[in-house]
């Protein structure tokens, strides 16, 4: 493991390539341009994170060489026949298509996570306006249905081990299959699921996985992806073993120290009765072990459980916070008669969560307002089919506008989000998908409860949004009570809220352990005057919509402008206003505005051929909309000024411009080409503007504090587009076969200035060891391929996202056009720690 800690990997200014040149950034003036990350960590084995070997366990990466066809929903003839006899599923073991030895060798190659429906060409069809008009649906059997296989060996050696499979997500509707045998089947397009593979495997010999799955129906109202979008995982075990996600680690901080309560569930599926203990070690992010523990000895039945406690201290130890989110490790061992049988890990963090009726909500004891937003899992280029360096990456964006928390909105989140908000310090507002008490809504519930409830980050759970049928209903509070009670049992230190939108007057919302309030901010505080031993938080708020790097409203090209006005057609509160809202009322825990980025589907305000909503506050590849400034005014601590519009106005000079300014100094003066056009006084949380008459040139704004100019900005009337620009966010990644590098494609003048409005074509090139994995430019209104390796910039900016593979070496990335100079940028994959994985049969293949 290398020394060095995962903090200290700064941002350091990534180089920039043009031509075959390496240059320092000449632009970092332009903050809408920039690329606002300020720290960057890896992907796969993560530097700072301590390696711990859980042999004899193993614990493998199930993620690459998978094959992929597409099947259909409604003609068993192109899907593989299944139901083309209606006893299709009579015998357990009779799936040819299952068979290690079916032929599969003209499917596609893939690698895990996988979204087939990024892949889909648009579809102007109204029915699939909510989720990004692509054919999914009962309407599309020939693209919802898609088929996966995989093909692995499994030693002699294996027999007598439990070996299970480990699905973290599928969208939707998985038929699993083993070698010819119908294995089980989930319907949730967010539940993690798994099965025991042990009676079914062929052992020293050849074995196959087969994956139908069916996005035929969707769960959500929103883009949702197709696919085995998640990683999938391979554990042996012995058959005396931990229970899956049952080590739980509670802390309590007491004067001077840490106490843990160390809480583990061991299985026994053997054939004989064991007598076994726990011993628990804790470890710090250096890897050194900090704490011990150790149970008394128990006897377990055949097909028995038994939980074994322990408690143990920590002298002094870190406490989780928002800005040193440190990370412990428990490490559990089973033992018996002196032989380690079973080891497993949980990450968990020291910190106090707390609610108070006047203060709102408190990390550590402190009122901590929560700056959050909500946010699906998608993103430009790869859609639902997030790398585990993206998820970081996404919440590195959104903690550099000062957001410390977000909403996994609507539904059970990605394990690696989860992770990358433990070591980046943001709070997660943890949701099931379905509000219900029913035993599948249960199972769902507890499956994210059992599966997260050690991570330091999550401070509420959530559970669901807007079912305005049970919160008008009767059933609601009955509902809801289940669920609550449901998730005190399984975690007693964190409360429940659900995001209710309307209907506060009926018994349901009361119910909730806090107020979730959807919108609405009229009527917030009487509902507050009604219920005041309610703990409350804005579950939702703004919807405000923006196109970034527009300044019109135009019903045409279905654009709406970035000045601080709400579009005229929406009848949601004042986008930018609700922090003077909730800012305000200490009672209340802050809140979450929708969204942080942009995502695929729910193109309000418009419709085709819109085909991602607008409502980021970054786009869909991050780049930021001019609002990401006004949040950063006033939810970062650090002086900022931000000046928009852009200044290239060809044809409107001598028109008035309206001109605005973003900043927490005291005073902001505005200059055109040296010009003063006077000052203006910050008044908290308001932008300023001015009405300016076009010249071509330099407007310049300079904001002061205690009557001294700190930070000026300027915007610059620049040439055409001349050359491009390409910049990573970091130019060393993991030669793992999973990490990334995310890289900005921007055009620049002749006098290197970046080109806002910008539209160039760029077509990308790959040589080395790696690929693109697709690409994007953030305008909802683009309807070109997020694979094809080429793009068009949108107002001035583009993304490519490049993967390499499990081989070190130079990766370069040709960018060229018609309209500029070419530029190359070399990433370097540097040999990297792999992630212990299944490889595919080399028996089948021989
Ligand atoms: C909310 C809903 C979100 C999204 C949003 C758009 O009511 O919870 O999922 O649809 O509206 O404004």
């Amino acid at each position: 493991m290398s020394k060095v800690s995962r903090r200290e990997i700064l941002y350091s200014g990534a180089l920039v390539a043009a031509g075959s040149l390496l240059l320092k950034p000449a632009f970092a003036h332009s903050d809408l341009l920039a690329t606002v990350v300020e720290k960057a960590e890896g992907a796969g084995v993560i530097e700072g994170i301590p390696e711990i070997d859980l042999a004899p366990r193993e614990h493998l990466l199930f993620d690459f060489d998978w094959r992929f066809l597409h099947g259909h929903a409604t003609d068993p003839a192109k899907d593989l026949n299944l139901g083309a006899d209606q006893g299709d599923f009579a015998k357990t073991g009779d799936f040819h298509f299952a068979q290690p030895k079916f032929d599969d060798s003209q499917w596609r190659t893939l690698n895990l996570p996988h979204d087939w429906a990024v892949e889909l060409p648009f579809v102007n069809d109204p029915a699939l306006t909510s989720h990004g008009y692509k054919p999914l649906g009962r309407k599309y059997p020939e693209t919802s249905v898609g088929w996966y296989r995989r093909t692995f060996d499994i030693p002699r050696e294996d027999e007598g081990r439990r070996i299970c499979i480990n699905f973290d997500g599928i969208f939707r509707s998985a038929l699993v299959f083993c070698n010819g045998v119908f294995i089980g089947r989930s319907d949730s397009g967010y539940a993690p699921f798994g099965f025991d593979l042990t009676d079914f495997l062929n052992y020293g010999k050849a074995n196959s996985i087969t994956v139908r799955v069916d996005a035929s129906y969707g769960d959500g109202w929103f883009y949702e992806g197709a696919g085995i979008y998640r990683h999938v995982w391979l554990t042996k075990l012995d058959p005396l073993h931990i229970g899956q996600w049952e080590t739980v680690v509670r802390t309590e901080i007491q004067p001077g120290g840490a106490r843990l309560s160390l809480n583990t569930s061991v299985e026994n599926t053997g054939s004989a009765k064991e007598i076994c203990s726990v011993q628990w070690r804790i470890i710090d992010e250096s890897g050194k072990t900090v704490a011990t523990a150790e149970s008394p000895d128990a006897e377990i039945p055949i097909d028995g459980k038994q939980i074994f406690t322990a408690p143990t201290k920590l002298v002094h130890p870190a406490i989780w916070s928002l800005e040193h989110p440190t990370l412990y490790y428990a490490v559990a061992t089973v033992e018996s008669n002196g032989k380690v049988r079973d080891r497993d890990r949980a990450s968990f963090g020291i910190r106090t969560l707390a609610w108070d009726l006047d203060k709102g909500f408190l990390l550590n004891g402190v009122r901590t307002p929560i700056q959050g937003t909500c946010n699906h899992q998608d993103h430009a280029g790869v859609g639902a089919a997030v790398p585990d360096r993206l998820q970081a990456f996404r919440m590195e964006v959104l903690k550099g506008m000062g957001c410390n928390a977000i909403r996994t909105s609507h539904n059970i989140p990605t394990p690696e989000l989860i992770e990358a908000c433990d070591r980046l310090g943001v709070l997660v507002m943890c949701e099931t998908r379905i509000m219900s008490s029913s035993d599948e809504g249960l199972a769902q519930l507890s499956t994210m409860i059992r599966r997260f409830r050690n991570h330091p980050s999550i401070f509420l759970w959530s559970m669901g949004n807007e079912e305005w049928e049970l919160e008008r209903d009767l059933a609601g509070p009955r509902v809801i009570r289940a669920m609550q009670q449901r998730t005190h049992e399984l975690d007693p230190t964190r409360q429940c809220t659900a995001a209710v939108n309307g209907y506060w007057d009926k018994p349901m919302a009361p119910c909730l352990d806090v107020m979730g309030f959807n919108y609405n901010l009229s009527q917030i505080d009487q509902y507050h005057k009604d219920h005041p031993k309610q703990f409350g938080i804005g579950t939702e708020i703004a919807s405000a919509v923006f196109t970034r790097g527009i300044y019109s409203n135009d019903k045409l090209r279905n654009w709406v402008s970035s000045y601080d006005k709400v579009y005229a057609d929406t009848n949601v509160d004042e986008g930018q206003a609700w922090w003077n809202f909730y800012g305000s009322r200490s009672w209340l825990a802050g809140g979450f505005a929708w969204t942080g980025f942009d995502y695929r589907g729910e193109p309000s305000p418009y419709a085709w051929p819109s085909v991602s909503s607008q409502f980021g506050i970054v786009d869909t590849c991050g780049f930021p909309k001019d609002t990401y400034f006004h949040y950063k005014a006033w939810w970062d601590n650090k002086p900022l000024l931000h000046l928009l519009p852009h200044w290239n106005w060809p044809g409107r000079e001598g028109e008035e411009i309206l001109v605005q300014a973003e900043s927490n100094l005291d005073s902001v003066e505005l200059f055109l080409n040296g010009k003063s056009l006077g000052s203006k006084n910050v008044v908290p949380q308001c932008h300023l503007e001015w009405r300016v008459n076009y010249t071509p040139g330099v407007l310049e704004a300079r904001a002061s504090k205690n009557g001294k100019v700190v930070l000026t900005e300027t915007r610059r009337t620049t040439g055409p587009a001349a050359r491009i620009v390409l910049t990573a966010d970091r130019t060393e990644i993991s030669a793992d076969g999973e990490d990334i590098a995310i890289i900005r494609v921007e055009a620049v003048d002749k006098n290197g200035l970046p080109v806002p409005d910008a539209d160039i074509f760029v077509r990308f090139k790959v040589e080395g060891e790696g690929s693109v994995i697709g690409v994007g430019n953030g305008d909802p209104n683009c309807q070109q391929s997020d694979k094809k390796p080429e793009r068009s910039l949108f107002n001035g900016l583009a993304q490519v996202i490049v993967q390499g593979i499990r081989k070190p070496g130079p990766l370069m990335i040709h960018a060229t056009s018609d309209r500029a100079e070419s530029a190359i940028l070399t990433v370097i994959t540097k040999e990297a720690k792999l992630r212990p994985a299944v490889a595919t049969s080399t028996r089948l293949k021989s």
